[in-house]
């Protein structure tokens, strides 16, 4: 900017993110108005920061502060950037003050600073970024490039530091996990589009909600609400319930103001929007009611039928049910056309993923509302038909399914775990399983049971034979001290157990399957694959609109690794053709039609077309 020879200073309003925090960087002095959102998220993406942002920044904030903004990709306001020293002017009126600085500058009476000169060193504090943990969904090449380019700018002078800057970020942009982490972002945005998403006229707004059922989804749901200063009023039969949700809730608010994420107006707002009641008489008249009674289809329509007769005719009815059919419940109701389903993860207010599920009649306004609040509440949003475990659990089963099932061909809990956390998941599978209850599981099981044929029933029983064991051993999980690992009391420490060594080898015998070893690469495959399968078979079936949009429930609602873009994305990455085969070698060894390529696999294949364009190979297959 000195080339112009006046001072240049940037007025900042609004968002300054990346790109545009990088010119202002270039200028000579910056204005920003309190409110303004900056930032340089390239970390987020996989990416260092550009046109001499990692340079500038440590020169203007310092070494220690530039690591913490640019490693973490860290969104600052404009009154936190003047605080940090990011900006010489905090003014609401940024070009009034602009302008007012340049001409100070101009004048001499504030001194232009050339930044030719070095940032200050700070050795010790890039030693403690380097030794610092690379968060999840962060790529560690970034990290380590970032910080070197960072360090370099102590040492190099501007030019110099500008053109390695650039090197550096060449070698994040052809990296694997940026490609990744750069499809997870576009993957997100891509899926808040569906048909009628540009079409929708009406513009409904969901300014204050009811929550039905105030157990741990509700309380969550209701949290996740009053967190974004959305009223809620909280029903639910039991006294003693309410209570404890109240209490739950209120240390919710509590930890969010801890952690700085609410301010102490917020979090007074936030408690005030929270009433109870005790019967859905008491609703009143909010613009959505959302359900999270017991998974149970009776009382659900129950529910329903009451919101219905209680609240107003245009009152968006939803429900937080996992697996039931939406078309069932809206039919409870005189206005199946404002029944959606809102499916959230649990803990509802911290897990990113929220399905919403249209019905056969939903209304396309209802699905826009719905969608909208889902990325109000800060949720990576997708829409799903209406299917057994829409798009979320109905892919989740072939996982957990194919875990199981490696038990019985030779490997052990730990094994199969220790694979998939190296590979990069949150946690392992039966750590997983131990969290949500094996008894959950088996009455999971037997209610499947109940719409199976006999030959389904039979395979999901030899499938599932170890855990339908554990439970009559009274290993239900953590709940119980031990499932398929022992917890010793402490509930975070799951310990390999030799009983449950035994007891697989026992009934691999007894059902005279010969054990073999297992590598962790088969072990890997025989997870993901199934389930990559059956993703198609939702997109085939209109279920998911496109391949992404699994990717995106895989990454927000499973502990998916973020640099490894997503099952399908990483499926396509070890090539579409080897899936295919690999699938036909399980299906002729192990027999069960779920290993069977789905047709529109094969039609990719077949077409050498890409994931991507899945929508347009799609010919609503029923198999
Ligand atoms: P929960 O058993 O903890 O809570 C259910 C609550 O509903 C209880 O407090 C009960 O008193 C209340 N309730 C039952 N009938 C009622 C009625 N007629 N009027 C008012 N309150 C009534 O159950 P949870 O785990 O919170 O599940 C709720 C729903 O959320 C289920 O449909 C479940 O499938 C779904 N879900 C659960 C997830 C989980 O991880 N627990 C995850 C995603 C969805």
């Amino acid at each position: 900017m000195h080339a112009t020879g006046v001072p240049v200073v940037a007025a900042i309003r609004g968002i300054a993110l990346g790109g545009g925090l990088e010119l202002a960087l270039a200028c000579d002095a910056r204005c920003v108005a309190p409110d303004a959102g900056i930032g340089l998220p390239e970390a987020k993406i996989g990416l260092i920061p550009g046109a001499g942002g990692t340079q500038r920044l440590p020169r203007i904030v310092g070494i220690e502060r530039a690591l913490d903004l640019i490693l973490e990709g860290r969104e600052i306001d404009g009154a936190e950037a003047f605080k940090l020293g990011l900006a010489e002017r905090l003014d609401d009126d940024v070009g009034a003050a602009a302008a007012k600085l340049a001409l100070e500058m101009a004048d001499g009476a504030v001194g232009v600073s050339t930044r030719n000169h070095t940032a200050e060193p700070n050795e010790a504090a890039i030693e403690a970024a380097k030794a610092g943990r690379v968060r999840r969904g962060f790529s560690p090449l970034a990290r380590a490039k970032a910080i070197e380019a960072i360090e370099a700018s102590a040492r190099l002078p501007l030019a110099e530091g500008i053109a390695l800057e650039a090197e550096l970020f060449d070698d994040c942009a052809n990296s694997a996990e940026a490609k990744a982490l750069q499809y997870r972002f576009f993957a997100e945005r891509q899926a808040r589009k569906w048909p009628s998403s540009n079409t929708d006229s009406v513009d409904r707004q969901i300014l204050t909600t009811a929550v039905v059922g105030a157990g741990t989804m509700g309380a969550d749901i209701a949290l996740a609400f009053v967190l974004k200063q959305i009223p809620v009023t909280l029903v639910d039969s039991n006294r003693g319930t309410l209570d404890k949700a109240i209490r739950r809730i209120h240390s919710g608010i509590d930890s969010a103001v801890a952690k700085g994420r609410l301010d102490e107006k917020g979090a007074n707002n936030a408690r005030l929007g929270l009433q109870t009641a005790d019967s859905i008489d008491q609703v009143g008249k909010p613009d959505l009611a959302i359900e999270a009674v017991f998974e149970s289809i009776s009382v659900k329509k129950d529910v329903f039928s009451a919101l219905d007769r209680v609240v107003a005719p245009n009152t968006i009815l939803a429900t937080n049910t996992s697996t039931l059919d939406i078309d069932a419940i809206a039919h409870a109701t005189s206005r199946p056309e404002h029944v959606v389903g809102m499916h959230f993860f649990s803990p509802a207010h911290v897990m990113r993923l929220l399905e919403v599920v249209q019905g056969k009649r939903t209304r396309p306004d209802v699905i826009a509302a719905s969608m909208r609040l889902g990325r109000h509440l800060g949720k990576a949003t997708i829409l799903a038909g209406n299917a057994w475990g829409f798009i979320g659990n109905c892919t989740f089963e072939p996982y957990v399914r194919e875990c199981n099932r490696l038990l019985l061909e030779g490997a052990s809990p730990a094994q199969v775990d220790r694979a998939l956390t190296e590979f990069g998941m949150a946690m392992g599978m039966f750590a997983v399983a131990d969290l949500s209850g094996n008894d959950v599981r088996a009455a999971l099981i037997a209610e499947q049971a109940k719409q199976q044929s006999d030959a389904e029933r039979e395979e999901t029983k030899a499938v599932f034979a170890v855990l339908l064991r554990l439970v009559d051993h009274g290993r239900f999980g953590v709940k119980s001290g031990a499932g398929f690992y022992r917890y010793d009391g402490d509930a975070r420490r799951a310990i390999p157990d030799p009983f449950v060594d035994d007891l697989i080898a026992e009934t691999a015998a007894d059902m005279k399957i010969a054990r073999r070893k297992i590598s962790d690469a088969e072990i890997i495959a025989c997870c993901f694959d199934p389930l990559v399968n059956e993703g198609l078979r939702l997109v085939d079936q209109g279920i998911a609109q496109r391949a992404s949009d699994i990717d995106v429930a895989w990454l927000n609602g499973f502990g998916y690794p973020a640099t490894r873009g997503g099952p399908m994305y990483n499926a396509e990455a070890g090539g579409l053709a080897a899936l295919t085969a690999r699938l036909e070698t399980a299906s002729q060894r192990l027999a069960a039609p779920y290993f069977r390529p789905t047709p529109l696999l094969r039609r990719l294949v077949a077409e050498n077309a890409k994931l991507a364009d899945a929508a347009r190979h799609v010919t609503r297959a029923t198999s």
